[in-house]
């Protein structure tokens, strides 16, 4: 398997980013991916968007994938995989992007001879900058597993975790979007509250926290010593840091990764 086809059971908000994804790497084109769907419109958006086959026939699509991708939710994840599961062969990879649910779950559908691989990625692989945590079962040859993390990496930084911290990633990577995008739309609020217009608000914002991630994951620093080195002493952002622990700040967000994470766990649907 050098370029796998893939197929993307499941085209909603995050089979759509993978597609997005995969198409503008530039490794794929609409003819290596196949998706499928149940809504008719759904799949004449998909079709249309991004030029690739969008189907009713989850067989089809298994039929046509060497990794076939469940992008389906968890609830729903056990009824394809009856229908899918007889037919995924030596030579063919699972890969599931699904909240919570095990590779010990999946794994009951499916022949000894199909490896999994549990998958927690976020929306950010529609711009190539996700986080992709991923864990695979132990009978994936290494051909197959440098296969599967290099699609994945097309879609983002991998890193390989056990499957013991991946509801924990579910929390962190998964949701950890949409609290990011809370903060930003704070922060241009807080703009607008100085009289500056929300579209220029918004794009001070997002760029401040683009550069400030930036920083971490290229300097390799904690964020605690970048943070020190904004912060001058009697400053303006030690003023602004204070306000941030009186509301703490730290204390919600670690409890709310918490509470996603616990989720998580509450979704497999064994
Ligand atoms: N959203 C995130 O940021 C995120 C991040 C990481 C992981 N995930 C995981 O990714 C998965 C998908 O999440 P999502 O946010 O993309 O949900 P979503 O937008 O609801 O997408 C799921 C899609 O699968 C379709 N579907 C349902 N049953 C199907 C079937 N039998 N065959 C083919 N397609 C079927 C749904 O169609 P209908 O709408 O008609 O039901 C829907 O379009 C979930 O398991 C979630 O845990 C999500």
């Amino acid at each position: 398997m050098n370029k796998p086809k893939v197929a993307i059971i499941g085209a909603g908000k995050m089979g759509e980013a993978i597609i997005a994804g995969l198409l503008k790497s530039g490794e794929y084109s609409s003819r290596d991916i196949q998706a499928v769907e149940v809504v008719e419109s759904r799949r004449q958006y998909i079709n249309q968007t991004y030029k690739v086959k969008c189907l009713s026939d989850v067989k089809k699509a298994a039929n046509f994938g060497d990794i076939v991708l469940l992008a389906v939710k968890p609830s729903v994840v056990g009824k394809v995989l009856e229908q899918i599961g007889p037919l995924l062969k030596r030579g063919k990879v699972l890969v599931s992007i699904a909240a919570g649910v095990t590779l010990e779950f999946m794994r009951k559908f499916l022949s000894e001879q199909v490896p999994i691989v549990r998958v927690m990625p976020n929306i950010a692989c529609s711009v190539r900058e996700a986080m992709v945590t991923f864990c695979p079962t132990s009978n994936i040859t290494e051909e197959e597993l440098a296969t599967v993390t290099n699609m994945l990496s097309l879609l983002g930084r991998v890193m390989r975790l056990d499957e013991k911290y991946l509801n924990l990633a579910t929390g962190l990577v998964g949701s950890g979007p949409a609290y990011i995008y809370l903060i930003i739309d704070a922060l241009a609020d807080a703009g607008v509250r100085l009289g500056l217009p929300k579209d220029v608000s918004i794009t001070l914002a997002a760029q401040t926290t683009l550069g400030a991630a930036k920083m971490v994951v290229e300097t390799g620093e904690h964020p605690v010593k970048l943070k020190d080195k904004v912060a001058t002493p009697a400053g303006t952002t030690v003023e602004g840091l204070l306000e941030l622990e009186r509301g703490g700040l730290r204390a919600t967000i670690i409890s709310a990764v918490s509470k996603a994470a616990e989720r998580a766990r509450g979704l497999s649907p064994a």
